[in-house]
């Protein structure tokens, strides 16, 4: 029998999780279906309760309802209790498991996809929200020494201070960035939907830079500026999109997709 899957979101009608995890499927020969849902803003839990009694196995959740699948879920990854935001759910008989995929997909984009190493390298992470909150504990875990800016100081304080037993994080305002270079910056603010661009200093990329958009499709004005100010490689975050689904997938069928093929089908798309 088929099994049943769906990504969770509002809005979903331009979600391409269906596309990736039908591609995985294929690939993987995985008997299953998997389809993009539409919950309305206050109708999170109820959909869940829905897919549960329909016998779906889990589901994929996207904005704005990462941390109500956290505060649903019966039990928690690791990594999605440090994020505090769930992206997959599994339904295992009475359990509701909440897993965060999100981080985990950002680092085998950047280390793996685009080869770049983080360990020992200066990472610099715009954001201090949901999406910044998700990829801390897998940052952390490469070795890389890690640097928080945030428009709002206490966000990015508060942050620091939830991950104080995780590891070092060094937190700046945009405005003590003067002197400083980084190997790496990592966008996770929600900046670019609004079009703008967060206030970097010229110099902000050491040589050899990587300059990383968690945000995918056309250009984003952090990537134009780091293409202008002397990044290396710039990247946005539709490798990021399908690493993440992998891991889910993982998550669920203990199968392991590749990753590539279907990068480069979307890539084409774009
Ligand atoms: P998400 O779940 O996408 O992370 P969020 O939790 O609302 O959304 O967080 C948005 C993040 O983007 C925040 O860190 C926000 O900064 P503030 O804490 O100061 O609000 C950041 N952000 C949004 N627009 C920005 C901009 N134009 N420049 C810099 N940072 C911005």
């Amino acid at each position: 029998m088929t099994d049943k899957y769906a990504v969770i979101g509002n809005p979903i009608a331009h979600s391409k999780s269906p596309q990736i995890h039908q591609m995985f499927a294929l690939q993987t020969g995985q008997d299953i279906s998997y389809e993009a849902i539409l919950a309305p803003l206050d109708g999170f839990a109820s959909t869940i309760a829905r897919l549960r009694n329909g016998a779906y196995k889990g589901c994929s959740v996207t904005v704005p309802f990462k941390f109500e699948a956290f505060q649903l879920a019966t039990q928690l990854s690791k990594r999605a209790q440090a994020a505090q935001a769930v992206n997959t759910l599994k339904f295992d008989g009475g359990t509701i498991f909440g897993d965060n995929t999100d981080g985990s997909g950002l680092i085998s984009d950047i280390q793996q996809n685009l080869n770049f190493h983080l360990k020992a390298r200066r990472t610099l992470l715009m954001g201090a929200g949901g999406a910044a909150y998700g990829v801390i504990l897998p940052l952390l875990g490469t070795g890389s020494k890690l640097s928080v800016v945030n428009r709002t100081f206490e966000n990015a304080q508060r942050l620091a201070e939830v991950f104080l037993s995780q590891g070092n994080i060094e937190i700046f305002r945009y405005s003590e960035l003067g002197k400083q270079a980084f190997d790496c910056i990592i966008n996770a603010t929600s900046s670019s939907i609004a079009g703008e661009l967060p206030p970097l200093p010229h110099g902000i990329f050491a040589p050899g830079a990587l300059a990383y958009d968690m945000m995918y499709g056309s250009e984003t004005p952090f990537l134009k500026f780091a293409r202008e100010h002397g990044a290396a490689v710039v990247s946005d975050g539709l490798g990021m999109l399908v690493e993440q689904a992998a891991e889910a997938f993982f998550v669920w069928r203990g199968v392991r997709p590749e990753t590539a093929p279907v990068i480069a089908v979307l890539r084409k798309q774009q």
